[in-house]
């Protein structure tokens, strides 16, 4: 088979890792992919971006492609899924009206009310001077959200009534997120852990993967701004087998369920986003697509091969292609250039990639780039705030940190940060 995966993140490195160790796989083709896509096995990067849809399905063609895979979010929420379908082109991920659960934060919070899947409440406004009459009259701070796409900066924690009011009016009047924060949801504040459980959807069947954490803050010891994510483990200690079956019946059945009744069943990877509070679980988001860090620690914890489970749930027929998971634990551990999530430099040399594989870590790459884009053998460079993901896997969760940690201490760009307490929630 011939395989076209679209993005070009640290999730799309391990989606190819993973695609290419399946025998029905010839060649994969990545769009547009990044220095790790460029020189892993079977794989190829063309220079198409992953929103430019009708170069993809235009590529797809010309190449006979027989499963196109898609990484991020964008081209799902604008309709990839259903244009290779009109198309008659097997792809994997769920279709426009499905991909709104992460597309429209207020149709995903008004489809969680009528299914009473348990999350904080919320309103939505379009109306400025609404919105604000709202906070004020509110006696505790609120968390204030983006109904749209907004590469993960859409959520606002304002610390006090003044910092809510002036983001509504950033958002709202002045448009900081564009047509994404054209709506904007005033949503409860909730407290508690959060666990990140993705599940392969067919339609009808749902198969859970191994729930997952990751860390947010740039800092050891949870200091410092939000990042897109530093570091991730998986299973989750917070979440029992019990929890997991909660989580089905209370948050991923009622979406299948509920998708399938509106016409649009949900096929691809449900993510849901769950808080931990003291009075029980909360969904605070659902994603359509794969996480990124997160897939780089459950995916090297995945025994089966991915192409038959993504095919599985193209067909409608997961129930007969259970995945099988690996005992133990995965931890990653991201290197990030100096200065992100503000400004960084790009164009630093990185070395030791072959020394950290050979203690067994699995290295996905994120911001990299070949030095010569047009030549496999020149070496990698940095091109991105984060720029490696350093994946360990071990008996358990301090095992697999051990093992990301130690593949780490060989690897070298200048400027590189990256916190020493991933998956080792107690020590620094
Ligand atoms: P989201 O994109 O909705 O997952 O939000 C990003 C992050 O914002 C989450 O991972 C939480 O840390 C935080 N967050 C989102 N919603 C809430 C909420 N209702 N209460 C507290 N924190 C939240
Ligand atoms: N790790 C958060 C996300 O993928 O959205």
């Amino acid at each position: 088979m011939n395989l076209l995966l679209i993005g070009s993140g640290g999730r799309e490195h391990a989606l190819a890792w993973k695609l290419s160790q399946s025998a029905q796989v010839e060649r994969i083709f990545v769009a547009p992919g990044n220095g790790g896509t460029a020189t892993a096995a079977k794989c190829e990067n063309v220079t198409i971006s992953d929103s430019d849809l009708a170069g993809l399905l235009a590529f797809a063609q010309a190449q006979a492609i027989d499963l196109t895979v898609v990484g991020p979010e964008v081209p799902l929420v604008a309709g990839i899924v259903d244009l290779f379908q009109a198309a008659g082109l097997p792809i994997f991920g769920p279709v426009q009206a499905a991909a709104q659960l992460e597309g429209s934060k207020a149709f995903s919070k008004a489809f969680m009310q009528q299914h009473n899947i348990p999350t904080g409440w919320a309103r939505v406004f379009d109306d400025f001077e609404e919105a604000a009459d709202f906070v004020q009259s509110l006696d505790t701070l609120p968390v204030l959200k983006a109904s749209g796409l907004a590469a993960g900066k859409g959520v606002i924690l304002p610390e006090s009534q003044d910092e809510a009011i002036h983001a509504l009016r950033e958002m709202l009047v002045a448009r900081s997120f564009g047509e994404a924060s054209a709506t904007v949801l005033v949503e409860e504040r909730l407290i508690g852990p959060e666990v990140s459980v993705l599940a392969f959807c067919d339609g009808v069947h749902i198969a859970v993967m191994p729930p997952a954490q990751d860390h947010k803050r740039l800092l050891t010891g949870d200091g410092g701004p939000n990042t897109g994510g530093m570091g991730a483990f998986a299973p989750s200690p917070l979440a029992s087998p019990d929890f997991l079956s909660e989580v089905e019946r209370t948050v991923l059945r009622p979406v299948i369920d509920g998708m399938a009744a509106n016409g649009a069943p949900y096929v691809g990877i449900l993510y849901a986003g769950l808080m931990l509070t003291p009075d029980g679980l909360r969904v605070l988001e659902f994603n359509c697509r794969f996480g990124d860090p997160e897939t780089q620690v459950v995916l090297p914890l995945l025994e089966s091969d991915l192409v038959d489970l993504l095919l599985a749930c193209i067909h409608g027929r997961l129930d007969e292609a259970k995945p099988i998971w690996r005992e133990g634990a995965a931890a990653t551990v991201v290197m990030a250039s100096g200065g992100y999530p503000g400004s960084y430099a790009k164009g630093k040399t990185i070395n030791g990639l072959a020394e950290a594989e050979e203690k067994g870590c699995s290295v996905f790459h994120a911001g990299t780039a070949l030095a010569d884009s047009t030549r496999a053998d020149t070496g990698l460079i940095t091109s991105g705030g984060r720029v490696l993901a350093v994946t360990g896997l071990g008996e358990d969760l301090s095992a697999a940190a051990d093992r990301a940690y130690a593949g780490l201490a060989h690897i070298h760009f200048d400027g590189a940060v990256w916190r020493t307490d991933i998956a080792r929630p107690h020590k620094n």
